[in-house]
């Protein structure tokens, strides 16, 4: 029996920073994309700091700790279709790393933002403000890529909309609570190898968030 007191991290700091970095500026490239005018400024400037978080994400998936690398969460379609026919809703069940069906929204989410947030620098708004790659395109492309980046902010939403009902999905059928350890870092009442989170692997974390940085912004300035 796993005493439900027992405290395994799971998330380590980078990844939750991460997180809600993003879940917050995809808000606020959102507000600043539909604002327009002077605001597109912040809006390019929010999408490079996106385009930076999801670099970095990519190196954290292949050097971060246990479950934020991706081969300890593989998609598996018929393994979340289990997860949500099972009648386990009066049973408490608490599951290491990402849960089944975040699984699959955390990668559909990342690949629609870095598609999102790559074709940025390629739009124009159709008057005075464009992106630092239209430069590399003809116009048509561009504005093909501006239509493109017009509707796809439909599916961000649709996804982070579809992400967080995955996420209260769990919370009000499976009683589990899936929020606070993005938060702590922490789950309750699990028998799982901790995730490594100290200060070396900070330190690894922030020389990788400043490479993304750097990656970024010498593509943008080009
Ligand atoms: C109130 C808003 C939100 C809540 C409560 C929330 C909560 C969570 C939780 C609990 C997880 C872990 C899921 C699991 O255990 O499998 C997660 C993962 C994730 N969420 Fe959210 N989320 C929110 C908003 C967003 C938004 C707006 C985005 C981006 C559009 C987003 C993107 C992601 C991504 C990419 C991951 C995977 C994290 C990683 O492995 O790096 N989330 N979220």
């Amino acid at each position: 029996m796993i005493e439900a007191s027992v405290r395994v991290r799971i998330w380590d700091l980078p990844t939750r920073l991460f997180h809600w970095l993003l879940a917050a500026l995809v808000v606020f490239s959102f507000t600043t994309g539909k604002l327009g005018g002077d605001w597109l400024e912040w809006h390019f400037r929010s999408g490079y700091t996106i385009l930076s978080l999801l670099v970095f994400r990519l190196l954290w998936g292949f050097t971060g700790s246990h479950y934020a690398r991706f081969v300890n969460f593989l998609p598996s379609p018929s393994r979340t279709w289990r997860t949500l026919r099972s009648q386990e809703s009066e049973v408490t069940r608490v599951s290491a790393g990402h849960s089944d069906i975040g699984t699959l929204s955390v990668y559909a989410l990342l690949t629609v933002l870095a598609v999102q947030a790559t074709i940025g620098p390629f739009t124009n708004d159709g008057s005075f403000t464009e992106g630092p790659w239209v430069k590399f395109i003809s116009s048509a492309t561009s504005n093909r890529l501006s239509t493109l980046h017009y509707y796809n902010r439909w599916l961000v939403v649709a996804l982070t909309a579809l992400h967080v009902a995955a996420i209260a999905f769990y919370l009000l059928a499976r009683r589990e609570d899936l929020i606070t350890p993005m938060l702590t870092g922490d789950k309750l009442g699990l028998s799982a190898p901790a995730a490594e989170d100290g200060t070396t692997i900070r330190l690894r974390a922030a020389a990788l968030a400043a490479l993304a940085g750097g990656i970024v912004f010498y593509l943008v300035t080009l």
